[in-house]
């Protein structure tokens, strides 16, 4: 597999592509000179030892969902919901980058941190910073051509957050309130959290129409199916985990992204609703993204700690909630093997 994957990558772009995504993937990596010509025998060398680190850190750690080939088909796939990801297709979903485009090396390496709480995608903190960057590197290798002909594409922008400075978040999640049922209409797919009349007046406010009818089950969500054909469940903020991070700037992030590969669309460049009076603010403009992210924080934040027993939601489990990413002190229930994924000195 490896050769196979390392002959396909010396294409001459291939290789300065991998080069620079690897250069930026670490913060401890030296600044390239430029003042010299680069000596690719050198570096190209120095990716080839990181994917072999890479592979055997992979088959150690993730072999087992994400399978031998990468195809998300390792032997306890067939338990899972949702299906560990297939590494071929590359349609990763949670990045900084519009939804359709790859992830950085940012993004791949923070999933690996973190883990992707509410799935069965543990987190790596334990391995080693150089370990982490080598399995971003090695994974890549299960979709070379993909990775080439389409390098990383920038991240969107973060707008400035109006409320950064508020202690009294109050403001921000009144104005998430209205942008997210009355513009962005998120409760298509994930529940809507107030009346059907209060959503009309939400919508008027935003420079909309108000309804005559709503969706059945409006307070529910509508399960949709990703390009892979798996059946996903929108997130219900008041019971499900949200897998890529709880902090106000995770959630900026995806919902200003989107979700590659699902029906959950990039936002970031609709939001603006000029005013219908010159000289009033605009009805809908960027900054409300973080009024959205704070109203979402503030649904989560209404999580019971743990669900009754037998209460769980289609989409996750009961676990411990955090708000700002800190570990739990004590977790209600130890995950299932964790000596499994320290590393070896
Ligand atoms: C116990 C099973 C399991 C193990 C072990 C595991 N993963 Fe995953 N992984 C998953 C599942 C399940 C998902 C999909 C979660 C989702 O779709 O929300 C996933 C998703 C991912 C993603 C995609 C995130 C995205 O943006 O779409 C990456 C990258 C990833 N895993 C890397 C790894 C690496 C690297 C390892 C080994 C160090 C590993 N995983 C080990 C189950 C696992
Ligand atoms: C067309 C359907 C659709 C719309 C509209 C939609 N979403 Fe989603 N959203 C989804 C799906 C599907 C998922 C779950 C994906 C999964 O489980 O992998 C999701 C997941 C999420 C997540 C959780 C991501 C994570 O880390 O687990 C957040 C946060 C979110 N949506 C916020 C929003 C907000 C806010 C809006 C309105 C601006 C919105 N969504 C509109 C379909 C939608």
């Amino acid at each position: 597999m490896k050769t196979v994957a390392l002959r396909r990558m010396t294409g001459r772009g291939s290789i300065l592509m991998l080069l620079g995504a690897l250069a930026g993937c670490s913060a401890s990596a030296p600044e390239v000179d430029t003042s010299k010509p680069r000596d690719e025998g050198i570096r190209f060398s120095n990716v080839q030892v990181l994917v072999t680190e890479g592979e055997a850190a992979y088959k150690r750690h993730c072999l087992g969902c994400h399978g031998a080939t990468g195809d998300g088909k390792g032997p306890a796939a067939r338990m899972l919901s949702p299906k560990p990801r297939n590494f071929q297709l590359a349609h990763f979903k949670f990045s900084s980058t519009r939804s359709g485009q790859l992830p950085t090396d940012a993004d791949l390496k923070r999933t690996i941190r973190t883990g992707l709480r509410g799935s069965a995608m543990p987190g790596f903190a334990a391995l080693s910073d150089r370990t982490q960057d080598a399995l971003v590197a090695y994974i890549k290798t299960f979709a070379p051509a993909k990775w080439s002909e389409n390098p990383p594409a920038a991240p969107i922008p973060i707008v400035e957050d109006p409320y950064r400075s508020l202690v009294d978040k109050t403001p921000a999640i009144q104005r998430g309130e209205v942008v997210y049922h009355g513009y962005v209409t998120c409760w298509s797919c994930h529940p809507a959290y107030v009346a059907e009349s209060r959503i009309n007046e939400h919508l008027v406010a935003c420079g909309g129409e108000a309804r005559s009818g709503f969706r059945a089950n409006l307070s529910g969500v509508e399960a949709k199916l990703n390009v892979e054909g798996q059946m996903l469940y929108p997130t219900d903020f008041k019971r499900d985990f949200v897998r890529a991070g709880m902090s106000v700037e995770d959630l900026y992030r995806t919902i200003s992204a989107g979700l590659t590969g699902t029906a959950m669309p990039t936002w970031v460049d609709v939001m603006h609703v000029p005013a219908k009076t010159a000289g009033a603010a605009p009805l809908v403009q960027p900054s409300d993204l973080w009024a959205m992210a704070y109203y979402v924080q503030d649904l989560i934040s209404q999580r019971p700690q743990k669900l009754a027993d037998g209460a769980f939601t289609p989409r996750d489990r009961p676990q411990w909630i955090s708000l700002t990413g800190e570990p739990p002190p004590k977790p209600p229930e130890a995950p299932s093997a964790p000596e499994e994924f320290i590393e070896e000195p």
